[in-house]
């Protein structure tokens, strides 16, 4: 037997599909009921490719129906009612979502292709997290903001992508609501699911008609949804591009907008950091999620001493990572999210090998169905090598070196990104000196991808504007008479 034999066997423990009750088809959610599509299309899964439903494209016409909806529930009743009252229904949506995470976590897991453990241990919990979060703010946003005067500014357009589907509907709907502002939601085409059963526990809180709308669809869906003059606010998360063609857009039409985009994130490890718990941390900062994670730690900046050891000891840590069935409990690296997605990563890949960059991947065998890519490592990287600048928004690390702080800083602001940073050292000083001068809106220090609901997070230059979480969260969905 091989050693990868060895490392492939094990008992697979897969999560039952029935858990997702998934239905045949959908339509769009609307006015607190279901409206049947005029277009749909079929959404599939990414680890197997095969269907999972039918869901709407939503045209023009849906787009203004949800945007109407909104705005009658914004005028009739939600914008008026007891924020004590309005914090009721999110606590209601925090609790349920909490009651059914199994339900929620395989249908993540079966429509986006990440692993279940991550979708049970991380999307659920702080999906729910952010609902209680900002139930407690609702009824306190005088508090909040004393001597401002806080209003809703009305019906928000939220555009969100595919790579934590449901926790980022929790940061764009929960902030909104607990403002008072009412919604018209995009999930992102390829992971529509996890969206639309979060309708039933809208029905399950007893939320008040179109106070919540879903529209599923691609990017026409959005580009309609962000032209709609009833929309008073844009709330992005995505592309740097299509982020730049929303301001655009939106330059001179009085809508709010706050983007988050990409990121080419640095995690810097000094010398004096233990190297063991750094490795931990470089794994889960690049291969979380596939890497798709807007905020990952991409770039790896190691000085120049501890090169060697800590390289090696990736190594034979990546040689550990299980890849496959996103539904086995086992999986540490599940299906990446799309052909295009796919596509994207090799292609990054390749030019990184052309540059003269040297490849990494441990030997691992892949499932011959669906959409995969093997956790890889590079070094020899140079600052100027695409994939030391590009966001490739999959399991692919650049490692990179320096010598003294200041050229680790250097190297790590040389990006037109600015989303998030870490950094690794037994020295507290030097923690405080490289998070002030990192132009990056998180920066960890032995630690990344934590997430908290009280902790604001969003990015600089083009990683974009404005803050999702605590009270810079609430900001963008509020006016104030001053
Ligand atoms: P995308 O920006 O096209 O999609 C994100 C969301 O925007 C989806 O809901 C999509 O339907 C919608 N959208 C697309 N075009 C639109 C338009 N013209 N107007 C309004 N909404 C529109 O991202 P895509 O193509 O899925 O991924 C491309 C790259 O973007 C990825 O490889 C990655 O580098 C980056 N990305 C970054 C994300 C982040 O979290 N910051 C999330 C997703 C992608
Ligand atoms: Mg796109």
């Amino acid at each position: 037997m091989t050693e990868l034999d060895k490392k492939q066997i094990g008992v697979p423990v897969p999560a039952d599909w029935a858990y997702a009750r998934l239905q045949e088809r959908y339509g769009h959610f609307v006015g607190g009921d279901w409206l049947e599509p005029a277009e749909t299309y079929t959404t599939i899964s990414p680890a197997t490719e095969e269907p999972l439903a039918e869901v709407g494209q939503a045209t023009p016409e849906e787009v203004d129906r949800a945007v109407a909806a909104a705005r009658a529930a914004f005028e009739n009743g939600w914008s008026g009612l007891a924020a004590s009252e309005r914090a009721k229904y999110l606590f209601r949506i925090a609790r349920i979502l909490q009651e059914r995470a199994r339900e929620f976590a395989v249908l993540e897991s079966l429509n986006g292709g990440k692993p279940i453990k991550e979708s049970r241990d991380v999307d659920l919990p702080l999906a729910a997290a952010h609902f209680f979060y900002y139930a407690g703010w609702a009824d306190k946003l005088e508090y909040a903001f004393p001597n401002r005067r806080p209003h809703p500014i009305g019906v928000a357009g939220q555009i969100i992508p595919w790579n934590f589907p449901l926790l980022m509907l929790a940061w764009k709907i929960a902030p909104a609501l607990a403002a008072g502002n009412t919604v018209v939601l995009k999930p992102a085409e390829t992971t529509p699911l996890t969206a639309l059963l979060f309708a039933d526990v809208l029905r399950q809180a007893e939320l008040p008609a179109g106070v919540v709308n879903l529209l599923t669809g691609d990017g026409r869906t959005g580009a309609a949804l962000v032209e709609h003059p009833g929309v008073d606010k844009i709330a992005f998360t995505g592309s740097t591009e299509v982020g730049k063609a929303i301001q655009r857009q939106l330059a001179g039409s009085g809508k709010r907008l706050t983007l988050e985009l990409g990121g080419k994130a640095a995690n810097i490890v000094f010398d004096d950091a233990a190297l063991d718990q750094a490795v931990e941390g470089i794994v889960n900062g690049i291969y979380f999620n596939q890497g798709h994670v807007c905020c990952a730690g991409s770039r790896l900046f190691v000085q120049e001493s501890i090169y060697e050891p800590l390289v090696e000891k990736l190594r034979r840590r990546l040689e550990t990572l299980r890849v496959g069935d996103p539904l086995d409990k086992n999986t540490d690296v599940g299906a990446i999210n799309s052909a295009q997605q796919l596509a994207k990563i090799r292609e990054l890949v390749a030019s990184g090998e052309e540059e003269g960059a040297q490849i990494y991947q441990p030997p691992c065998r892949l499932p011959e169905k669906g959409y995969w890519f093997v956790p890889t490592v590079f070094t020899e990287v140079a600052q100027s090598y695409r994939i030391a600048q590009e966001e490739i928004f999959g399991p692919v690390l650049s490692v990179l070196t320096f010598r003294t702080p200041e050229e680790a800083l250097e190297k790590a602001n040389n990006t037109p990104y600015g989303l998030s940073a870490g950094v690794w050292t037994e020295k507290g000083s030097r923690i405080l000196w490289m998070a002030q001068r990192l132009r990056a809106g998180v920066v960890w220090a032995n630690t990344f991808n934590r997430f908290d609901p009280t902790s604001p997070f969003g990015g600089y230059k083009e990683s974009g504007f404005g803050r999702e979480g605590g009270l810079h969260g609430l900001e963008p969905y509020l006016r104030f008479d001053e």
